[in-house]
C-alpha cells in the first residue's frame, strides 16, 4: 500500500531532540513535500530515511525495508540528492554521469541508454565536455536530479533542491519532479518555498522536530485554520500591527508585502474597529480593508504561532 511508512522515528543528539516521534506514509508515485524553518529537522529525517543516520529510536520502511535493520538494503532502493549539490564541480558534466553511473553498478548498453536519459533531462547534450562547476545552477539542478535516479530508483529524496534557483528554473525542474512521479517514482523533498508545497500531492509541517500539521493544501487551509483572514493595506506598518496586536479581535499578524494579514476572532464584528484603532493621535492612513482566502504562508504562521513554548496574553 505504502512505499513508505514512518513510526514515531527520533534522533536525539546528546540531549538535544531534532527529530521527535514523527509518523506519516507516504503512497507511491506520490510527490510528498516536507515543509519547516531552518534547523526543524528536515534533513535530519531524510538522512535517517534514506539508511544513511541511524535513528535513535522508531523507525521507517522504505521500500519495504526497515532504515533501523537493514539500512543497506534501503540504501540501493533509491536516489538522494542531498542539500549541498552531490555533482563534483571540478570534473566535467559527462565525468559526473559517468561517476554516478559507477556509483550505481550501471554497464555498456543499459548506461548509455540513461546516460543520454541525464544529458536530455538537463539540456546539455551538446555540453558533455564542459566543467560542471561553470554550469548555471537550474541547469546543475537538473544534472544533480538526473544522476541521482540514473539507476532508476524507485524512491527519490530531495533535500532542498531548488534553494538559490529563478523562479523560470524552479518550475522547470518541479515539471521534471512530476514527470518523474507520473512514472511511478516516489518523491519526497522539501522546501523553503511554500509556493512549491502547491506541486505536492501532499504536505507535512515540521516545526523543532515535531511534526504540527499534514495534508495536501486544499486541506491545510480548511483545517487547520478556522479564523477569518483580513488584508489590511495601510501606511506606518509596523505600528499599526503593535497596535492591533494589543487587541482582542485579532489573534495574529504577519506582512505580506507592503500589506497586513490578520486572523480575527469572535470578538471581530466589522472594520469599523480596525479604522477606529488607526484614527487619533496614531493617525494610520487606511487604503484598503479586505476578507480573502488564506494562503498557506497564513496557515502556516498560524500554526507555528501557535507552536511556540511562551504564548503571548492577546
Ligand atoms: N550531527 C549533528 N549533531 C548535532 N546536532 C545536529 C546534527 N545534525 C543536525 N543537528 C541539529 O539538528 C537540528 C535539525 O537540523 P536539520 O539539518 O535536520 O534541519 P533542517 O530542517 O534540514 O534545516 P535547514 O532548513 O536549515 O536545512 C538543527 O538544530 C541542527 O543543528
Ligand atoms: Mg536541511
Amino acid at each position: 500500500m505504502y512505499t513508505i511508512e514512518v513510526n514515531e522515528l527520533t534522533k536525539i543528539f546528546g540531549d538535544f531532540i531534532a527529530v521527535d516521534k514523527i509518523s506519516f506514509k507516504i503512497e507511491k508515485g506520490q510527490v510528498f513535500g516536507f515543509l519547516g524553518a531552518n534547523g526543524a529537522g528536515k534533513s535530519t529525517t531524510i538522512r535517517m530515511l534514506c539508511g544513511i543516520l541511524e535513528p535513535t529510536s522508531g523507525d521507517a520502511i522504505v521500500g519495504g525495508y526497515s532504515v533501523m535493520n537493514e539500512p543497506g538494503k534501503v540504501k540501493q532502493n533509491l536516489g538522494y540528492m542531498s542539500q549541498r549539490f552531490s555533482l563534483y564541480n571540478d570534473l566535467t558534466v559527462e565525468e559526473n554521469i559517468n561517476f554516478f553511473g559507477g556509483v550505481y553498478g550501471l554497464t555498456g548498453h543499459d548506461f548509455e541508454e540513461r546516460k543520454r536519459w541525464v544529458l536530455k533531462i538537463s539540456d546539455l547534450e551538446r555540453q558533455q565536455k564542459i566543467l560542471t562547476g561553470s554550469l548555471p545552477g537550474g541547469i546543475k539542478q537538473r544534472l544533480a536530479l538526473g544522476t541521482a535516479v540514473i539507476h532508476r530508483p524507485p524512491i527519490v529524496f530531495l533535500d532542498e533542491p531548488t534553494s538559490g534557483v529563478d523562479p523560470v528554473s524552479r518550475r522547470n525542474f518541479w515539471e521534471l519532479i512530476n514527470d518523474l512521479s507520473s512514472e511511478g517514482i516516489t518523491i519526497l523533498v522539501t522546501t523553503h518555498y511554500l509556493e512549491e508545497a502547491e506541486y505536492c500531492n501532499k504536505i507535512i509541517l515540521i516545526n523543532a522536530g515535531k511534526l504540527i500539521a499534514e495534508g495536501n493544501s486544499k486541506e491545510l487551509k480548511s483545517n487547520y485554520l478556522k479564523d477569518t483572514i483580513l488584508e489590511i493595506e495601510c501606511d506606518k506598518v509596523v505600528n499599526a500591527m503593535e497596535l492591533l496586536d494589543k487587541t482582542d479581535f485579532v489573534v495574529d499578524t504577519s506582512i505580506f508585502g507592503n500589506n497586513i494579514h490578520i486572523s480575527v476572532n469572535k470578538n471581530y464584528k466589522d472594520e469599523t474597529q480596525i479604522r477606529s484603532l488607526f484614527t487619533g493621535e496614531n493617525s494610520i492612513q487606511v487604503k484598503r480593508i479586505e476578507k480573502i482566502t488564506p494562503t498557506l504562508e497564513d496557515v502556516f504562521i498560524h500554526l507555528l504561532e501557535k507552536d511556540k513554548p511562551v504564548k503571548m496574553a492577546n
